[in-house]
This record gives C-alpha cells, structure tokens and sequence, in this order.
C-alpha cells in the first residue's frame, strides 16, 4: 500500500508504528552505549516484552538481576520486582521507567503485622512471597515466589509458617505441603476477580480445553485447574501439555507470551477484563526516558536490604 491510498486512522496508525520504531531503535542504541540490561515480566504490554533482553516470572527475573554482570538494570515490572534487583545488586543502577508501577497486593503487608503474626506464633518461620515491600522481607525468614512457594515452605525448619502476604496463595501451599500454614489476609485484585462461571463460560465453547491458574486465584478456581503454575511455569505447563487449547486464569497480558512460545495451540482469557493497571504502567518513551537519564532509580536502605537479601538469598538457595 502506497501513502497516496491511506486512510487518515491508517495514517495514524502507521504513524504510531513508524515511531514506536525509532524509539525502539533508539533504546537499542543507548542502551548498548548505557551497559544496561532490560528485564520484563510476562504481564508487560507485548512492545516492552519485544525490547526487553529477558522476559520471565519473578524468580526468573530475580535469578537475572543477580547473575548479570550489566552495570544498568532496567526493570520493566512492578516496584517490588525493582526493590528485589537492587536487594541483589545494590552495585548496579536499578531503574523503574514509571516508579507508580506497585503492587496493591505488596501493599497490602506492612512489616508491623508480620512481627505480630511472629509474636502470636513463635514457633513458625516466616515466608514472605517475593511480592512485599522490602520492608516486609526484612522482617521474613525466607522469600519465595509462585514458583518455588511449596518447595520452599516445605524446606524450612519449622512445622508452622507464617505465610505472607497472599491468602490464596497460603491456601494452595497447604494443600500440596504438610504443614500448619498461617496466613496473612492479603490477596491480589486481579486473580481475585478471577471466578469460576468466567472459565466455565469459556469451556462451553472449548469443552476439551484444560485449566491453568495462577496460584493467586481463589481456592475454587485452584480446583477446577489441570495446572496451578507461576507465569513462566504456564508456558513449559502447555508445552507439555498434549492438549491444544487452554483457558488462562491470569492477567491477560500473560497471552502473549504463551503465544509467543506455544505454537500452534490456543488460549483464551475468563470472560471479564483481568488486567493489572500496574504492569501498564511502563512505556517505551518512559523506557527511552529512563536510559536517558538514568533515573528512577530505585534504592534500599543498607540497613534494610542487608535484612532483606537474608531472606531473598535463603530462597535462591532452595529453590
Ligand atoms: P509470577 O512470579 O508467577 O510471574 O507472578 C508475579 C505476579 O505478580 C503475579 O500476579
Ligand atoms: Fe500485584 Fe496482582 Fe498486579 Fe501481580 S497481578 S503485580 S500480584 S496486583
């Protein structure tokens, strides 16, 4: 199609892909001239994921920011995902391109509460899921992520755990490990909002396709699942997997990336809208903006990171 035969949406359209082009071209260059690594999570809106040099789940994108010997990491996440990166690496430059990307769910635990939990039950360990504030590990005696949280609570030493912050979470770990779980009432707003008639609804029209959820869906969704897998752990899940559709029960920007490496099978959202506001938050301009000037930076406290990486190192260990 030549320019003369556009529309005027076309040409904006076009236009809007021309520069969406020269900005990635632009962070291509500066950040080969910036020494900077760019991680995304799976939820990030297909662009960032497509400029990012590694796209994966928080233990993923955690094992990355420890291991990579960039001087400049860029998160494209959320701000716990960042706080984690400079937990690890406080020697690097940890930038947050929107630093209002958070979590409700990580703010939902406060590090007052926990040491209460601790207080009523002194004979539990503590795990904290990778989604808290830096504050709430540094009280915490192990982290973990939808990953590794039952591989982990079943490692430590003790036969109570205080399981904090997601009580859906809490509750699928008890069901796969013999321990006495304690849970913190926090739950994330979108798995939340996940229910069981949505993948029904979607299962009438593909009644052999089989169920993956994320462990922050309700109990009930749990249930119905073939397969309860952190983002990345969907993508080996289908892979595996020898049937050829799938509904997803998670943020439904984790299609993409299930496209992207699961050929020739298909998935489908619950019905409803399931998208987390936060993992949007980032931009390429704001990516651009951020390797330009280096900043948002985001920073830990010595006296808390030092706290904090006890807990988050414990897990890299296990798990
Ligand atoms: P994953 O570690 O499974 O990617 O989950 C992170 C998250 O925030 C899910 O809502
Ligand atoms: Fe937090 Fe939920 Fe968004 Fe994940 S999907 S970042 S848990 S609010």
């Amino acid at each position: 199609m030549t320019n003369s035969n556009l529309k005027i949406g076309q040409v904006d359209l076009i236009d809007d892909e021309i520069a969406e082009e020269s900005i990635a071209e632009e962070i291509e260059r500066i950040k080969l001239e910036r020494g900077a690594l760019i991680l995304a999570h799976n939820y990030q809106p297909p662009i960032i994921q497509e400029i990012a040099d590694y796209v994966g789940d928080s233990l993923g994108l955690a094992r990355k920011a420890a291991q990579t010997d960039a001087r400049v990491v860029v998160f494209c996440g959320v701000h716990f995902m960042a706080e984690t990166a400079y937990i690890l690496s406080p020697d690097k430059i940890v930038l947050l391109p929107e630093p209002e990307a958070g979590c409700p769910l990580a703010d939902m635990a406060d590090p007052e509460s926990v040491l209460k939990l601790k207080e009523e039950n002194p004979d539990a360990l503590v795990v904290s899921y990778v989604n808290t504030t830096a504050s709430v590990k540094a009280v915490s005696d192990y982290c973990c992520t939808s990953a590794n949280a039952a591989k982990i609570v079943s490692a430590v030493a003790s036969r109570k755990v205080v399981f904090v912050p997601d009580r859906n979470l809490a509750s699928y770990v008890s069901s796969v490990v013999e321990k006495e779980i304690i849970p913190f009432p926090g739950f994330c707003p979108v798995h939340e909002g996940i229910l069981t008639a949505q993948i029904e609804q979607v299962l009438q029209e593909h009644p052999s396709a089989e169920v993956i959820a994320h462990p922050e869906c309700r109990k009930e969704v749990i249930s119905m699942a073939h397969y309860v897998r952190s983002t990345s752990g969907m993508i080996d899940a289908a892979l595996s997997s020898k049937a050829n559709e799938f509904v997803v029960a998670t943020e439904e920007g984790m299609l993409y990336p299930l496209e992207k490496n699961v050929h020739g099978k298909r998935f489908f959202p619950p019905a409803g809208e399931h998208i987390c506001a936060d993992m949007k938050k980032i931009t390429l301009t704001k990516v651009l903006k951020s390797l330009q000037t280096l900043e948002p930076r985001i920073v830990v406290p010595d006296e808390t990171r030092i706290k904090a990486l006890r807990a988050v190192e414990r897990m890299l260990e296990l798990g």
